[in-house]
């Protein structure tokens, strides 16, 4: 167990933002956290649970303990073709994916080299390139920390949608996830369907370690390294409009991309939003939108947090005048 006063938090987040926290506290065993939740005094409160800090935007120094959760381990059980694969929550995500397509256990393929922890896959239900974590997350278990209490959420307690679960709504700041279980299958059905990724294939029937390949090619061909130019992936969520609205906006745009969602709903690309108002490579005082992916927000070096928001603003601003769409941040703002 790590315990510090006046933690510094430069290199604790991709934006790179500089920041500190009143108290620092690394726990390396459930066994660890669970004596250490109720000693937590009122005097270091609150507490924000941070993983690899790679959706999180700091607007000022933390007023209380971050608590980062550092437990290891994979255990797999295999029934038939499906593997339950244990894994703490302070486990390299990408590393799991590669362990994962190492040991022939597939599903995890489509998201290689999305940054962060396993801890926080169960969070924000990481997605990419048509696959989401809700789809291989059987078992979430936690620790509440108001109680130091264990608890076990199934995937439907969990209430995951596209980049929301309860644990981002109602339960924020509640609970600190310990471990999650993954399924996987010994059986390969990849899944190809999202745009880009097939042409990318040089055949139909690539094995795991060609779609994961597909996938780190095309990610590293079009997001900014984090250790080169600060950022947090996508800053907004893309948002779902009515087929209505979807029409009308047509009538003006008829260029305009959009995916299906359901019959009603479909989902427009808030790049392409953002990239229409004119800010894809622009520069706002040290903040900037990146040059290959509009949706990307970056810290052109010394941005703070109060930067970051100032740009996210005027996009949304931007955006809401020009399509009469709201644009939501998807990283955390703490
Ligand atoms: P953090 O940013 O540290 O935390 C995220 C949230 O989870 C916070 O609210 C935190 O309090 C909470 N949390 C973290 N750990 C725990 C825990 N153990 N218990 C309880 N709460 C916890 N995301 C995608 O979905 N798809 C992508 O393709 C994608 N691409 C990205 C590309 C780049 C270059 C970057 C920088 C980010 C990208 N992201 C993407 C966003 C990010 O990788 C994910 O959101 C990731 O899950 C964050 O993990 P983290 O460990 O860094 O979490
Ligand atoms: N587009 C533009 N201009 C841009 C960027 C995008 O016009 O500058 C349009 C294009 O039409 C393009 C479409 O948007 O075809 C989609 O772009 P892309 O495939 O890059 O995906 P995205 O919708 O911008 C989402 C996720 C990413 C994920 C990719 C791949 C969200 C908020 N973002 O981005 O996740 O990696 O799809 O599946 O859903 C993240 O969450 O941090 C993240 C990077």
């Amino acid at each position: 167990m790590k315990d510090w006063r006046n933690g510094d938090l430069s290199g604790r987040n991709t934006f790179g933002i500089a920041a500190r926290c009143k108290r620092w506290v690394e726990v390396d065993s459930e066994e660890e956290l669970m004596a250490f939740l109720p000693t937590l005094s009122t005097a270091d409160a609150p507490l924000l649970v941070l993983g690899a800090g790679s959706n999180l935007l700091l607007t000022a120094d933390y007023p209380g303990t971050v608590l980062h959760v550092n437990i290891k381990g994979r255990e797999a059980t295999v029934e038939g073709t499906d593997v339950y694969l244990r894994c703490g929550a302070g486990e390299t995500w990408d590393d799991i994916v590669a362990f994962c397509v190492q040991q022939g256990w597939h599903g995890a393929e489509n998201l290689s080299l999305i940054p962060g922890e396993v801890g926080a896959s169960a969070v924000q239900n990481i997605g990419a390139y048509g696959v989401e974590a809700k789809e291989l997350i059987v078992k979430v278990e936690a620790v509440e920390w108001a109680t130091a209490r264990k608890v076990t959420f199934s995937n439907a307690d969990c209430a995951y949608a596209y980049r929301q679960s309860r644990f981002k709504n109602e339960w924020k700041g509640r609970f600190v996830i310990t471990h999650v279980t993954y399924r996987l299958s010994t059986e390969f059905r990849p899944c190809l369907d999202y745009g880009g990724l097939r042409a990318h294939l040089s055949s139909d029937h690539p094995t795991a370690e060609e779609l994961r390949r597909a996938v780190i090619d095309i990610r590293r061909a079009k997001l900014p390294d984090p250790k080169v130019e600060g950022n947090a992936g996508s800053f907004f969520m893309n948002p779902v409009v009515t087929r209505g609205q979807l029409e009308a906006l047509q009538r003006q745009y008829p260029q305009m991309p959009h995916y299906e969602v359901d019959e009603n709903r479909v989902k427009v690309p808030a790049g392409w939003l953002i990239e229409q108002c004119g800010w894809k490579g622009k520069t706002l005082g040290k903040a900037g939108v990146h040059d290959r992916q509009a949706l990307v927000l970056v810290n052109r070096g010394g941005a703070t947090g109060a930067d970051m928001l100032a740009l996210c603003r005027a996009i949304q601003g931007d955006v809401q005048r020009k399509f009469e769409i709201k644009i939501e941040p998807e990283v955390n703002i703490v």
